[in-house]
């Protein structure tokens, strides 16, 4: 994953992220004071409502642009910046979170990952995760991949989201035992007139890189949001087609 982040427009108008995320936390068992880390941690604002859980937290994340906005809003938060795929602790933790992270990281790099995740546990210490599951934002990338085909560019997708059992055998190849899961649709409200195109601004990054020029760029946002305005645009709002995996999993 290396993207560079609008922190700033993010954070104002992308919150249901972490917002959505406090959810995820209520599947950590752990008393108060459990070393909690916040893994793909962005601007900190989960990191903070671990934190008032009770929990001692520290976050990483491989953006300095969000780890500055985080430690400039918590500056009593550790956080340091490293890379999901390749990073160690200097002692285990009893939790590793990572609410809507995963799905950045290529199929062929979930293993390192994991190995990292594994050996930054104690011994029965808790993965707890969210991510984009199978079929999220499938129509999203539907309008989008129709818009590139009918000026002659190839899409390509740019997110991994697994079904449960695919998640659940990489789980368990690195040393993992499932102990939840489950997938359902959350369709998500945007912000305002323009939700769905920001939205493909802010998180559709790489496919574009084959398009030159701002306007061309602009133009096959417009026609792809357009497409999309008969499912995804009800009674004045836009939201995007949203479905969540999540799951627990224990160090064996
Ligand atoms: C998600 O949280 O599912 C997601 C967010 C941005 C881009 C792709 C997926």
């Amino acid at each position: 994953m290396n993207i560079q982040w609008d922190a700033e427009k993010y954070t104002a108008d992308f919150s249901f992220v972490h917002q959505y995320g406090s959810g995820v936390a209520e599947l950590i068992d752990g008393e108060r004071g459990a070393k909690v880390l916040d893994l793909g941690c962005g601007n900190g604002a989960l990191s903070k409502a671990l934190r008032d859980r009770g929990y001692v937290v520290t976050g990483l994340d491989a953006s300095k642009e969000l780890l500055e906005i985080a430690r400039t809003n918590y500056p009593d938060i550790p956080f340091i910046q490293g890379d999901a795929t390749d990073f160690s602790l200097p002692e285990p933790v009893d939790v590793v979170f990572s609410n809507a992270v995963l799905h950045w990281i290529d199929r062929e790099w979930q293993g390192a990952l994991l190995r990292c995740v594994y050996r930054a546990l104690r011994d029965r210490g808790q993965f707890v995760f969210e991510m984009g599951g199978c079929g999220n934002n499938r129509l999203i990338h539907a309008a989008l991949a129709e818009a590139f085909a009918r000026r002659g560019y190839p899409y390509q997708m740019p997110f991994y989201f697994p079904t449960i059992g695919e998640y659940a055998g990489l789980l368990e190849a690195a040393g993992f035992q499932v102990r939840c899961a489950v997938l359902f649709d959350r369709p998500t409200e945007l912000k305002g007139e323009a939700g769905m195109e920001d939205w493909i601004r802010m998180f559709v990054k790489t496919p574009f890189s084959i398009i030159e020029g701002e306007a061309e760029r602009a133009e096959l946002i417009r026609q792809a949001a357009e497409r999309l305005r008969g499912a995804l645009y009800k009674n004045g709002r836009w939201y995007a087609d949203y479905v969540r995996l999540r799951m627990k999993a224990v160090k064996a």
